[in-house]
C-alpha cells in the first residue's frame, strides 16, 4: 500500500466513561524464572546492589516504568513451590529443583525478601498460591505468614524473621494456568474448580478482605476456552473476585499485518471472557459483578522457545531472553489500548514480565541494566492515563489479515482526570501509510497544553527506538489534528497549566 489512508476521526466522550481506571491496569510480573530474579531484580555483589541484595539500577529503571503492582512467584514455577523453603536465614534454605523450568531454585530470594523489595518501591504485592502439587493447607498458611499479626504459628514465625507488621496482601491468584497440560498438577475445569473454591474459602478464614483471582484460560485458542471458565465459576463463584486471562502475541510466517492487528484478538478475547462472565451470573441469579485479572499479556516470540524442546538443567540460566524491536513496542503499545478500553471489567492487568525474562527491563550479570523498545509505551501509558477511561469512538478504514478479518486501521483509547483537568489519548496506526488523524476533543480543551510523541514500527534505531515528538495543530473547535506515521503508536497528552492553541 502506498500514499495515505483514509482519514480517521477519533471522538472522545465525557458523557460516555467507562468508569474509573484502576491503577492495578500497570502491573508487571516477577517469576522465578531464568534471570527474572537471580542477576534481574537480585544480585547481591553487584556494583548497584542495595543491602538487601536487590539491583539499584534495576529498582530507577522500575520506578521510570511505573508499574503499579507486581505479581510473584509464577507462573508456571508455582506450580511446584514450596513457599516454606523461601523463608528465614538464607543459609538454610534447600536447593531445590523446579520442574518448570528445569532450573536449580537457590531459594535466596522469597517471600519476606520479594514482600520487602516491592513494599520498598511502592508496588503492590500479588501473590500466587500453589494449586498444582500442594493444596488448601499450604494456600491457607501462606495467607497467615503474610496478613495475620500475631499470636499464630505462622504470623509469629514471620515475626522471628524480623517482620513485626503483617504485609497484608491483598491479592492472591488461586494457581497458575491450571487449564494448561504443561502445567504441573493440571486438573479438569470441575476439579479445579472445586479445589479453588475450597482452598479459596480457607484463605477467606484466614483474612476475609483479601481478593482471589481463578485461573481462566491460558490462552485463546485453548480447547477448552468458555468451557474451563464457566465451569470454575460454577463451582468457585461465591469466593472468588476475578478470573484470569493471558494472551501472548507474536509474529508468525512473516505475517506483519495480523501481528500488529493483535489488539483484535485481545479485544475479542476479553469480550468472549466477560460474555462468559456473565452467563454464569444470569444462570446464579447473581448480581455479582466478577472481574477480569489479565495477569500475563506481552509480546513472546514463543515459538522459538518451544522450537527449542526441554531446557538443559541451569541456575539463573538466560531464558526466554527476548530482544524486542520497535515493531514489538507498537503492538504492546496496542494491546494498552485494548486493556484501557475494558476497564470497566480488565481491573488488574500485568505485563509479563518485569526483567530480562519478555521483559521491558533488561540486564547483564555485574553489568548494565537497559530498556527495550517495548518499555516506552508502558511507561507513556502508566505515567499519563489518569482519572477515568472515555469512550473512544474511532471512525477509519479498515485492513484485511489473515488472522483477525477486518480490522480498524487506527484504534484509541482516552482518560480524563477530572480532578487536575489532565487527559491523554492513546493510538495505534495498523496501516503502513501515514493516516491524517483528527481528535474531537469535546470539551476537553480548558487549561492543558497537548504534545504528541510516536513510536514507529519502521524506526531505524530497531532496538532503541524510543517515543519522538509528533506534530500537531489545531482545529476548528475543540478539535486537534495529526498525522499517525505508519505503523506507529502515538500518545497525546495533556498535562493542566496551559491553554489550547
Ligand atoms: O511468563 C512465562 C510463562 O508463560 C509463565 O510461567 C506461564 O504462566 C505462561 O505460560
Amino acid at each position: 500500500m502506498t500514499g495515505t489512508t483514509r482519514p480517521a476521526r477519533v471522538r472522545l466522550d465525557q458523557q460516555r466513561d467507562r468508569g474509573p481506571l484502576d491503577p492495578r491496569l500497570f502491573g508487571s510480573f516477577v517469576e522465578h524464572m531464568g534471570r527474572c530474579v537471580y542477576t534481574g531484580i537480585y544480585e547481591p555483589g553487584h556494583p548497584s546492589a542495595d543491602e538487601h541484595g536487590f539491583r539499584r539500577d534495576v529498582a530507577e529503571l522500575v520506578g521510570e516504568l511505573g508499574p503499579t503492582l507486581v505479581r510473584y512467584p509464577g507462573g508456571n514455577f508455582v506450580s511446584g513451590y514450596h513457599w516454606e523453603d523461601g523463608i528465614g536465614p538464607r543459609e538454610e534454605r534447600p536447593r531445590r529443583l523446579d520442574l518448570a523450568w528445569r532450573s536449580i531454585e537457590s531459594n535466596q530470594v522469597g517471600t519476606d525478601d520479594f514482600l520487602a523489595w516491592a513494599e520498598r518501591n511502592r508496588l503492590t504485592p500479588m501473590m500466587a498460591v500453589n494449586l498444582g502439587t500442594r493444596g488448601i493447607q499450604a494456600a491457607a498458611d501462606l495467607v497467615e505468614y503474610c496478613n495475620l499479626p500475631s499470636g499464630t504459628h505462622w504470623s509469629d514465625l514471620r515475626r522471628h524473621h524480623g517482620r513485626e507488621q503483617p504485609y497484608g496482601v491483598g491479592l492472591w491468584c488461586l494457581g497458575n494456568e491450571m487449564d494448561g497440560p504443561w502445567q504441573i498438577g493440571h486438573r479438569s475445569a470441575a476439579e479445579y474448580g472445586q479445589l479453588a473454591a475450597e482452598a479459596g474459602k480457607a484463605m477467606k478464614l484466614v483474612d476475609p478482605t483479601i481478593e482471589l483471582v481463578a485461573c481462566g484460560s491460558s490462552n485463546h485458542t485453548m480447547p477448552t476456552f468458555g468451557y474451563w471458565e464457566s465451569e470454575v465459576l460454577e463451582h468457585a463463584w461465591d469466593v472468588v473476585d476475578h478470573i484470569s486471562m493471558h494472551a501472548y502475541y507474536e509474529e508468525r510466517d512473516g505475517d506483519r499485518r495480523s501481528f500488529l492487528a493483535s489488539g483484535a484478538d485481545m479485544d475479542a478475547f476479553i469480550d468472549g471472557v466477560v460474555a462468559t462472565i456473565d452467563a454464569v451470573a444470569a444462570r446464579k441469579h447473581s448480581s455479582k459483578r466478577i472481574g477480569i485479572a489479565f495477569d500475563e499479556w506481552n509480546v513472546w516470540y514463543q515459538s522459538r522457545f518451544n522450537d527449542e524442546g526441554l531446557p538443559q538443567i541451569t541456575e539463573a540460566g538466560r531464558l526466554l531472553e527476548d530482544d524486542y524491536s520497535a515493531l514489538d513496542a507498537v503492538v504492546v503499545g496496542d494491546l494498552l489500548i485494548s486493556l484501557l478500553n475494558h476497564a470497566d471489567r480488565v481491573r488488574i492487568a500485568c505485563q509479563a514480565q518485569l526483567v530480562n525474562v519478555i521483559a521491558p527491563i533488561r540486564t547483564e550479570p555485574g553489568g548494565a541494566a537497559w530498556r527495550q523498545p517495548t518499555f516506552h509505551p508502558f511507561a507513556a501509558v502508566a505515567a499519563a492515563a489518569r482519572g477515568v477511561v472515555l469512550a473512544a469512538e474511532v471512525d477509519c478504514a479498515t485492513l484485511p489479515t489473515d488472522r483477525y478479518g477486518e480490522v480498524p486501521t487506527v484504534t484509541a483509547a482516552a482518560t480524563h482526570d477530572p480532578d487536575t483537568g489532565a487527559w491523554s489519548v492513546f493510538l495505534t496506526n495498523r496501516s503502513p501509510a501515514p493516516t491524517e488523524t483528527c481528535l474531537d476533543l469535546r470539551g476537553l480543551t480548558a487549561e492543558v497544553a497537548p504534545s504528541a510523541r510516536s513510536l514507529t514500527a519502521g524506526d531505524p534505531a530497531g532496538s532503541n527506538a524510543v517515543l519522538t515528538a509528533t506534530d500537531l495543530s489545531y482545529g476548528s473547535g475543540d478539535t486537534l489534528s495529526l498525522v499517525l506515521p505508519p505503523e506507529s503508536w502515538t500518545v497525546v497528552e495533556a498535562r493542566p497549566g496551559a491553554r489550547l492553541g
